[in-house]
């Protein structure tokens, strides 16, 4: 029998759960929006972020790694949910660009420490325990 508090707490760690999260891109969900994080934008836009080798962690549906391809970045995006994956790489191909997509854990992505110089999220980390989180993205980017 599931144990509800741990369905409460940690649904998202399921790979299962997200890809029935990601079954409808209909439904009103903010981030299923082909629209990049403001803050993004604007980070790039006011030179405070310059174009680079980016790793993006629980990409869902590839909405700020396009974004970051077309901005001349060299893009991996990583997300375990096969349809968030599948929706991604079908949004690149229509927008023309190429970030490489890995349908895998975050904590699989097997990334060279400090082969990046950014590595970015919006919205995994915050369904991960805290020192996960660190452990995965400390020692990835570049001095
Ligand atoms: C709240 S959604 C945010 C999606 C995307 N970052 C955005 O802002 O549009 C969280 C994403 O993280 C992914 N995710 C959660 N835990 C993960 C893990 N351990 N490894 C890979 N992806 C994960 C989910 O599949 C989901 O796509």
């Amino acid at each position: 029998m599931p144990d509800p508090d741990r369905e409460l707490a940690w649904p998202a760690e399921d790979a299962g759960w997200w890809d029935g999260f990601f079954a409808d891109r209909a439904r009103p969900v903010p981030f299923f929006t082909i629209r990049p994080d403001e803050n993004l934008a604007e980070w790039l836009s006011e030179g405070l972020i310059a174009p680079g080798r980016v790793l993006e962690l629980g990409c869902g549906n590839g909405r700020n790694a396009i974004f970051l391809a077309r901005q001349g970045c060299d893009v991996t995006a990583v997300d375990f949910s096969e349809r968030a994956i599948a929706w991604a790489r079908e949004r690149a191909r229509q927008a023309g660009v190429r970030p490489e997509f890995r349908r895998c854990s975050i904590f699989a992505a097997q990334v060279p420490a400090g082969s990046c110089d950014l590595v970015y999220d919006a919205g995994c980390f915050h369904h991960l325990p805290r020192t996960a989180a660190r452990t995965t993205s400390g020692s990835l980017t570049a001095p």
